[in-house]
Formats: structure tokens, C-alpha cells, sequence
């Protein structure tokens, strides 16, 4: 297996990093072959909103998100990590969020994923609840997720909590543990908004249809 872990916060060695590489261990120790991105390292701009993506299955700006992109359109999962910044994620995470083709195209379509939230006071749980519904709704499969409190610049060792929640959520991608309500819930997003949505702009999202074709997401060819 090949999983691919996301820091989302301009600092590279904070508590968001210090839980990623925890996961990274982990994952390695199952034998997972890991590659490690820090969004701050990479260039990826703004979205423009221009859907052009949609139709041609590429953004026109050349920067890092398309390439970032493939890469997980090309492993088997993905670990996202973000600090809480005004109750929600850090901007770099909501840039990438953006670009990176998630849940139109189904990026994560049957990948395991885990989710992980750092925050100081209050809203951290938001964090969560945003890369959660992120995974959830690209087709991806949440094997484990976790919020985690602790002061702004510590650096304090991981609590034991935290430990156990990290070595459940790699021995559940390890194992490929799926989740039955989580699909069902995706199947319901898909086939009731997704699917319908896309399908009535026919041209339009033709770069999403050849993309869920490729992935058997959809047998119809749209001409
Ligand atoms: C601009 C900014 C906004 C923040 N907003 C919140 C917030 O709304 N809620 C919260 O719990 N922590 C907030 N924090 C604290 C960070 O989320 C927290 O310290 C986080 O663990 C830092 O992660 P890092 O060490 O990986 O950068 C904020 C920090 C910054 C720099």
C-alpha cells in the first residue's frame, strides 16, 4: 500500500506535524510505504473558479495542486492534517481543498483515509467535522480521525490518547477496514446530488466523467 500524509500548517515541526509524523511511523511499521508533503513547501495558488477543470479533467494555472494531486489519485490513501485557524482549517489546507480535484472528480474514491485536527481553545471540532465531510463526500473511507487540544507552540509529547487513537486508525488502514454506514452515506451523497448534478451538464463536466469512467464510478459513456 501506498499512503500518501498532508500537513496543512505553515509550520513544519508543530503539533499538526509532530501527530503526522506519529501516523507516518505507524503506518510504516505495517509495512505502508509513506510520502510525507508539507502544503507549505509546495506552490499551489488560489482557486480562480473558473470550472474549467471540470471539462477538460486539468486546472490551467501551473503550480503544485494537479501534482499533488495525482499523487493521491494514484496511492491507496490519504492522511490530512490541519490546525484549527478561526474554527476551520488553515488556509494553505482550504487552497489545496479547493484544487485539488476532490469531490466532484471522487478523488478518494475506496482510499483509506485518516483525519487529523490540532487546535488551542475552541472550534477545533469544526476542524474535523470539514476534512471529515471532506473525505466522506470524495468516496474516501475514514479509518480514523482525531481532534487534539494542546497549547499554542508545545511541544509536548503525545498523550497516550492520542498514541492509541493513531495505532487504531494505521491498523485499520493496514487491514483495509471499511466502514458500511460511511459507504451508505457516500452512496446517498453520490447518486442523490453528485451524480445528478454532474450528468446535467453533460459537456460541460465531460473531464469529471472520464474520470469516474476510468475509476468505474459510472459504466454510461457521455458523448
Ligand atoms: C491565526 C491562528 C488562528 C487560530 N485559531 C484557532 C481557533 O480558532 N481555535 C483553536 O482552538 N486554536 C486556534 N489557533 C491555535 C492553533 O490551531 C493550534 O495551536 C495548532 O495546534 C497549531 O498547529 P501547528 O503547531 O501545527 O501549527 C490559531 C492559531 C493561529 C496562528
Amino acid at each position: 500500500m501506498k499512503i500518501i500524509v498532508i500537513n496543512g500548517s505553515p509550520r513544519t515541526d508543530g503539533m499538526t506535524a509532530s501527530v503526522l509524523h506519529s501516523v507516518k511511523n505507524e503506518l510504516i511499521y505495517h509495512g505502508i510505504d509513506v510520502e510525507y508533503f508539507n502544503l507549505t513547501d509546495l506552490d499551489i495558488g488560489h482557486c480562480r473558479g473558473c470550472c474549467s477543470c471540470y471539462m477538460t479533467g486539468h486546472c490551467f494555472i501551473k503550480d503544485d495542486a494537479d501534482w499533488l494531486s495525482e499523487r493521491i489519485r494514484q496511492s491507496d490513501g490519504l492522511v490530512l492534517g490541519s490546525p484549527t485557524y478561526a474554527s476551520n482549517v488553515s488556509g494553505l489546507m482550504k487552497d489545496f481543498i479547493d484544487r485539488g480535484h476532490f469531490v466532484i472528480e471522487q478523488l478518494l474514491n475506496d482510499k483509506y483515509c485518516i483525519t487529523v485536527a490540532t487546535g488551542e481553545n475552541y472550534g477545533y471540532k469544526n476542524t474535523l467535522k470539514v476534512l471529515d465531510e471532506l473525505i466522506i463526500y470524495s468516496g474516501g473511507i475514514i479509518c480514523g480521525h482525531m481532534a487534539i487540544k494542546a497549547p499554542f507552540n508545545s511541544t509536548e509529547i503525545l498523550q497516550e490518547k492520542t498514541r492509541k487513537q493513531i495505532s487504531k486508525a494505521s491498523y485499520k488502514v493496514a487491514a483495509k477496514k471499511k466502514n458500511r454506514f460511511q459507504i451508505l452515506y457516500h452512496k446517498l451523497i453520490f447518486d442523490i446530488g453528485i451524480k445528478p448534478f454532474v450528468m446535467r451538464k453533460g459537456k460541460l463536466y465531460r473531464g469529471v466523467t472520464e474520470r469516474w469512467s476510468d475509476m468505474q464510478i459510472i459504466k454510461e459513456k457521455i458523448t
